[in-house]
């Protein structure tokens, strides 16, 4: 196809505004799925198509689209939607001319979509602003076409209106997508570059890749080379999902499709990176390419021992698919052999801790997630931190935390309550703007480490729900920060450790000794609890002593009844851990890195 036939675009939307609904009216409206092959979340659910040998999610599918004088080709790009994946986003982005920029007219914007909006327009893409549901009773189009068109500095009368449910709107929508979104531009002369925006791993065919060629062309059997490792592949199969899988005979300038090679670690084919032809190669890679940087480590352990090589197995296998999963063994004295794991952000932690309990069947305790931080000593020496038990005992001179560009969106009410909490979590204020005379964007930069914290749990409780959250990295600071321990009975708990800010020190130690001394049964002497910074106690409990006997309960002279609690006893026994002479029940651990 030639260049000023394709249109490249992308749909920015907030989770549930619609975008896998309005994506099947597309595929219905250009005849690529007909009614009756027709079933909801057509894209999303792709990946039960097996046979195929592909697994395909929404990543990019091509559909023609005719209008009075020619056929057009649109490839929709997918973008994920969340805080953690930033940087997958902008590839995403980076492979389009044009964003759709899709919001529910019942409920507006969200920080999420702020977010991704002007990232989009950082990139120069052309945004076609549309409300979605209009349907909807509830739907208030007026206000909030108002409210997109002061954003983006548009007509409210330009915001379309569209239901993805009913499809009203919908070849609207199509037509001023060829109409308004620039073709892509590229040298059909010059050697091959492509960008890769997404790859997956699937269990048939390896790793399943997602380009946009730029310039050149990539034609099937050629070897190609991965600009930033200079790692070369034969090209399998290369083609375009239409919505299936379509092999082809090569990807021209502007074209958006998928590479296999046969690699099977996502991490050989990695988001961002230049795919040029082995024999003729380009002398640049596109600009953009960014290794993923884990931002929040956590230790993660099998809470029965014995399954600790499936960790590692299930580990292993989810790095396959996801290039930004980096991991090492760590042991703790309370609990045992487990990996210390790198995440992008919270929502990536949690991603991967149910896919390893839901997929992999594995039962785990996660220690309190921490930040990466940069230790420097007296002696000048700097120590990079990723667990509080690497914390250098030595004098230090000085501490940086990684810090975050965070946007706020709430309605105006809640000012006051955001504030207040962003300040307990030692944040600055950068900037304020009201969307509508209701609603307000806050701009703050704030500790990641503060928000890694249970942060959006307080801020939705404090805002009914109401605010929505996104965030950056941005850069390091230097803080005022401390390691606590707690110690039972004089021996530090490892997995305890946290490095927290100074002002917050004495409410961690209190909080967690108090903890330990209502969770941690009576030993036969006695317990003390302490949290300490260095060798300064600054909290203190006491468990005391008792004489433990399971069979005082019993009175009489029932024997099976004495069998099975001495039974239980032995039991609950294995799921001891020792801490110096200290026995502590796995339980209590567990209880006590819950967060709430
Ligand atoms: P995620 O896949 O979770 O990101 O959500 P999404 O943005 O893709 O939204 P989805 O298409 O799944 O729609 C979310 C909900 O809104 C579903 O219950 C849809 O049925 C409903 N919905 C989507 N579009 C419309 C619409 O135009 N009108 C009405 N009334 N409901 C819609």
């Amino acid at each position: 196809t030639p260049p000023e036939r394709i249109r490249n675009f992308c749909i920015i939307a907030h989770i549930d505004h619609g975008k896998s609904t309005l994506a099947d009216r597309m595929l219905q409206v250009t005849g690529v799925v007909d009614q009756r092959q027709m079933r909801d979340q057509y894209l999303d659910r792709m990946d039960i198509e097996r046979e195929r040998g592909i697994t395909i999610k929404s990543q990019a599918v091509r559909m023609p689209w005719a209008t009075a004088e020619h056929t057009h080709i649109l490839n929709m790009i997918d973008t994920p939607g969340h805080v953690d994946f930033t940087y997958e986003v902008s590839r995403s982005l980076a492979a389009c001319e044009g964003a759709v920029l899709l919001v529910d007219a019942a409920q507006g914007i969200e920080a999420q979509t702020l977010a991704n909006l002007y990232l989009a327009m950082e990139n120069d893409l052309t945004i076609i602003p549309v409300l979605n549901k209009i349907d909807l009773p509830s739907a208030q189009p007026e206000k909030y076409a108002e409210e997109i068109a002061g954003l983006i500095g548009c007509d409210p009368e330009d915001v379309m209106r569209v239901s993805g449910k009913t499809g009203v709107g919908v070849p609207e929508l199509l037509d001023r997508i060829v109409e308004l979104i620039p073709p892509p531009v590229g040298d059909p002369d010059a050697p091959a570059r492509a960008m890769i925006f997404d790859s997956v791993y699937d269990t048939y065919r390896g790793v399943v890749t997602y380009v946009r060629v730029v310039d050149g062309a990539l034609s099937p059997r050629e070897r190609i080379a991965m600009m930033s490792t200079k790692a070369t592949h034969e090209l399998l199969e290369i083609g375009v999902i239409s919505p299936e899988p379509v092999p082809s005979k090569g990807l021209g300038v502007g074209e958006v499709g998928y590479l296999i090679t046969g690699v099977k670690d996502v991490r050989q084919s990695k988001v961002g990176d230049t795919v040029t032809g082995e024999r003729r190669q380009a002398s640049e890679a596109l600009g953009g390419y960014k290794d993923p940087k884990p931002m929040v480590f956590s230790g993660l352990y099998p809470i029965d021992g014995s399954d600790y090589p499936d960790l590692r197995e299930a580990l292993d296998k989810l790095k396959l698919n996801d290039a930004a999963l980096v991991y090492e063994p760590e042991t703790s004295a309370a609990l045992g052999f487990g990996f210390r794991v790198g995440f992008l952000g919270m929502l990536h932690l949690e991603i991967v801790r149910e896919r390893l309990e839901r997929e992999f069947g594995l039962d785990l305790i996660s220690t309190l997630p921490n930040v990466e931080y940069e230790v420097t000593l007296d002696d000048g020496k700097v120590v990079e931190v990723t667990n509080p038990s690497e914390f250098p005992s030595g004098r230090i001179d000085s501490i940086t935390e990684p810090v975050v560009r965070a946007t706020i969106l709430a309605p105006s009410e809640f000012i006051g309550a955001i504030m207040e909490l962003c300040q307990t979590r030692r944040g600055t204020l950068r900037g304020m703007d009201y969307l509508s005379p209701e609603r307000v964007e806050m701009r703050y930069t704030l500790p990641l480490a503060e928000i890694v914290f249970d942060f959006f749990d307080a801020l939705k409780s404090r805002t009914r729900g109401y605010a929505s959250l996104d965030y950056e990295p941005d850069g390091t600071q230097v803080a005022d920060l401390v390691k606590v321990d707690i110690l039972l009975q004089g021996d530090t708990v490892d997995a305890f450790s946290a490095i927290v800010h100074k002002d917050k020190a004495y409410a961690y130690g209190v909080q967690m000794a108090g903890k330990l001394k209502e969770l941690i049964p009576r030993q036969q002497f006695e317990v003390p609890v302490q949290a300490a910074i260095g060798a300064r106690v600054i909290a203190r409990e006491t468990i005391r002593a008792i004489r433990k006997d399971v069979l005082a309960k019993c009175y009489g002279g029932d024997i099976s009844r004495k069998r099975k609690l001495l039974e239980k006893q032995k039991e609950g026994k294995k799921r001891m851990k020792m801490v110096g002479s200290v026995e502590v029940p796995q339980e209590a651990f567990i209880a006590a890195l819950s967060q709430d």
